[in-house]
């Protein structure tokens, strides 16, 4: 059983966008609510590499000073581990006219194109060349343009809009991805002087500006870690306040919750779970925002797994991200995967055993099957859940549960 309170961190999919953001301000930024999180430290290394002055005032804020940036290639290591590195691309062409940046890297769950971010960019005028795993753009001068999005990718809408801040004249983003974060990208660009209309719609306007400058910015806090929190309280039973949150953000997972089983109590900025831990089956499909967001889907399953009855969750955004079900199944989970659907007969007990984290919120679902396993559960790889999680021994210990850091992941090694 857990109970107790736990406070959610700023947006990992925003602070993400927003760092290299900071370039266009070509000043001062301070960043508030920053989570203390893998993806944030290398973005950091990577902004201080390009000639970015950051100094972390305490652990959730940073200042960022990017007065002195001079160089537009970002090719570090870091830079190709992390999937929001294509945002350098934006906000370095936005700048500078001219960017070099690594290939992305980040969870593989299946093919991850940017053929859409490419495809903006070179409609603001941008010509660009992949060499040698570098993605290589250059433009005269970036001009507003019509752009509709094939597929309302979160990645492409936000790096169009970084670079659309800066071009002559206005640009209209169709088919734009709706995701919270977008909109906590929007405004900071807006506070920065950008002016960007109908960010959380499918349709946004851009009209781009001369010049940005710094400004103060709190991050917004992050929809996914608030989600599985709320599930790890659902799993392992109890009464969970989840704080510091927006509870309209986590409408699709609560509604879910509560067909569960669950009680869900929304205040102005929190959400209580009430669990029994007796939950039943129910079927899941993800989407875009405000669907059921692919990125608690991994935990859902765990989740399901001890849910009474047969469920499918349909997987609609990733091609392959259901690479994490053997580890699962190593628990008792009884989950079959038939294209792009995962049916998950419930069963009355999971029991500890050593897994593997796969990616990121592969890692979070083992996490929270390990709370309902009886025994000790043993997770490997955790440095995919670092990438985006903060501190989340020290804030499910919180809570009740029994869960400890041993080692490194260089230990196993
Ligand atoms: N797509 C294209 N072409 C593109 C871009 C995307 O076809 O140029 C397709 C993808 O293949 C996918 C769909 O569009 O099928 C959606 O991809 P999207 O671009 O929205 O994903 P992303 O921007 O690369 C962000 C999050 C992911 C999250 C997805 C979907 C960041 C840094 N990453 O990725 O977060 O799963 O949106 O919501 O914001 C995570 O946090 O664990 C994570 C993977």
């Amino acid at each position: 059983m857990l109970s107790g309170e736990v406070s959610i961190s700023g947006a990992k999919n925003a602070v993400v966008a927003i760092i290299p953001a900071a370039i266009l301000a070509q000043g001062e930024c301070l960043i508030e609510n920053l989570p203390c999180i893998e993806d944030v430290s290398s973005l950091v290394v990577t902004l201080r590499n390009l000639g970015a002055k950051c100094e972390y005032i305490n652990e959730s804020t940073l200042k960022i000073d990017t007065s002195d940036v001079k160089d537009f290639c970002a090719t570090d290591e870091g830079v190709k581990k992390i999937r929001a590195s294509y945002y350098l691309m934006g906000a370095l062409l936005a700048r500078f006219k001219r960017a070099e940046v690594a290939m992305p890297g980040g969870c593989n769950f299946g093919s991850r194109p940017i053929n859409l971010h490419i495809k903006g960019f070179k409609a603001l005028g941008a010509e660009v060349e992949i060499e040698h795993g570098i993605v290589k753009l250059k433009a005269d001068k970036l001009k507003g343009a019509n752009i509709y999005l094939d597929v309302a990718s979160v990645g492409a809408t936000i790096n169009i809009m970084i670079a659309a801040s800066m071009a002559e004249g206005k640009t209209i983003i169709e088919n734009a991805a709706k995701e919270p974060h977008i909109v906590d990208t929007a405004n900071f660009l807006n506070m920065l002087g950008a002016n960007i209309k109908g960010a959380g719609t499918d349709v946004i306007r851009i009209k781009g500006v001369e010049k940005l400058h710094g400004a103060e910015y709190t991050i917004i806090p992050d929809q996914i870690e608030a989600g599985t929190y709320m599930m790890a309280g659902a799993i392992a039973g109890g009464d969970i306040t989840v704080k510091n949150i927006i509870p309209k953000h986590m409408d699709s997972l609560s509604a879910k919750l509560e067909e569960m089983g669950c009680l869900i109590y929304e205040g102005d900025d929190y959400i209580r779970v009430v669990s029994s831990g007796n939950l039943v089956a129910t079927n899941v499909k993800t989407m875009a925002y405000p669907g059921f967001p692919t990125d608690l889907q991994p935990q859902m399953t765990a989740l399901l797994s001890i849910a009474e009855g047969t469920s499918i969750l349909t997987e609609n955004v990733w091609e392959n991200r259901f690479q994490y079900v053997n580890e699962l199944k190593r628990l008792g989970c009884n989950v079959t995967v038939e294209g792009r659907a995962a049916i998950i007969e419930g069963v009355k007990h999971l029991s500890g055993a050593e897994v593997s984290a796969t990616d990121l919120r592969a890692g979070a679902a083992l996490v929270i099957a390990g709370l309902a396993a009886k025994g000790k559960t043993y997770i490997g790889n955790v440095k995919y859940i670092d990438r985006g999680y903060e501190k989340i021994e020290e804030k499910l210990r919180k809570l009740g549960a029994g869960i400890e850091r041993i080692g490194t992941d260089d230990d196993e090694n």
